[in-house]
């Protein structure tokens, strides 16, 4: 059970405004409002919470990845953020109009490649460019894929089918596929986890110079902990299901300009990497206890910075979270 809404907003509200000690005025492209989802029982008799209560947002450019324990719903959540399936209470504002179905302004990277087999390289990313400006004429969309197709080093594969890319190559594709209609929101779905380290340690670096490159807004789910750390401004930590919730906002205190190398040798890599596995090992199973602390808002989850040592003399033990820079505990869930 989770704590009942003192004040329930209406859809759009910002309730950072309302209820957070200092007001967010970042442009905030994702709106998770109160999300919900049940499944039916296979008996049909009843029906199964997978996650309910799920409040958070993501600004224009930011990225922001998504942990947390095989069956919490990170799937479920993502495909009502694509518009591919329908939260059962709750709703999802995407640039200030809620939405109710897929759209092109979201694209979406899926855990397998989901490409065409039948079409080349270039054609499986034609498809989305054309059906994104139908008026362009052929040169146009070739001139458009070939940027993207070059953007993922994939200059001289262009006409191979999928069977003749391998594993990180079909992913390539994948990724210059959802870049190249320039969506609003890029959603990706634990993109590189069936790729080898090697493999998925350059395309994570390939991700994060486009980025970079385009200020893309992402959102990514990941069971991958270095790869959070890697590449995410903010991390959303869910808890086990059923009943699933947001138990933490984890801010990244990494520099945002940052090399897998930087990443590492930095001291807040280990203060950033404890937080997180502490709360994968134990906290996201233990979370009903903090829930009946009556502490938590599921509005506003609390949002930690870990840092290597105190922000201010005697603010914190080394290592030791912190909360964020506005010094509330239960931070705005917009932020
Ligand atoms: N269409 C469906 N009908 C019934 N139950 C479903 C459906 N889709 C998902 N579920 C259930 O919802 C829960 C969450 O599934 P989901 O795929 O979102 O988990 P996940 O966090 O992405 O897991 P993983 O990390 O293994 O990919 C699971 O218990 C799953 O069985
Ligand atoms: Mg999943």
């Amino acid at each position: 059970m989770t704590a009942p809404l003192a004040k329930t907003p209406k859809r759009g509200e910002p309730i950072g405004d309302l209820m957070s000690p200092a007001p967010d005025t970042r442009k905030k492209i994702i709106q998770v409002e109160g999300l919900e989802r049940r499944f039916a029982t296979p008996d049909g008799k009843s029906n199964t919470q997978v996650f309910g209560d799920v409040w958070f947002s993501i600004h224009e450019g930011e990225f922001v990845c998504l942990i947390g324990h095989s069956g919490c719903g990170k799937t479920t959540l993502l495909n009502i953020l694509a518009g591919l399936d329908a939260p059962t209470a709750g709703g999802v504002i995407v640039d200030g109009k809620e939405i109710s179905g897929p759209s092109l302004d979201r694209s979406v990277v899926f855990q397998s490649h989901a490409l065409m087999p039948w079409l080349s390289a270039i054609k499986n990313i034609a498809f989305a460019v054309e059906s994104r400006w139908p008026q362009w004429s052929r040169k146009q969309v070739l001139d458009h894929c070939q940027k993207y197709i070059d953007l993922v080093h994939l200059t001289g594969s262009e006409s191979k089918k999928p069977v003749q890319l391998s594993g990180g190559m079909k992913q390539r594709v994948g990724i210059a596929r959802a870049f190249s209609i320039e969506p609003k929101i890029l959603l990706m779905d634990e993109p590189f986890s069936a790729l080898d380290a090697l493999t998925r340690g350059s395309l994570q670096e390939e991700l994060l110079s486009i980025c970079a490159e385009t200020h893309q807004t992402c959102f990514m789910i990941t069971h991958d902990i270095d790869e959070a750390i890697l590449l995410a401004d903010k991390i959303v930590l869910m808890t086990n299901g059923p009943e699933a919730r947001v138990c933490e906002i984890v801010e990244n205190t990494l520099p945002r300009e940052r090399t897998r190398q930087d990443a590492y040798t930095h001291p807040n890599y280990y203060p950033m990497r404890n937080h997180l596995m502490e709360f994968l090992v134990s906290r996201s199973k233990r979370f009903s206890q903090e829930l009946s602390s009556g502490s938590y808002d599921p509005r506003y989850p609390p949002v930690v910075r870990p840092t290597a040592g105190p922000r201010d003399a005697g603010a914190s033990k080394a290592g030791e979270p912190q909360p964020a820079q506005d010094g509330a505990k239960y931070g705005d869930p917009l932020r």
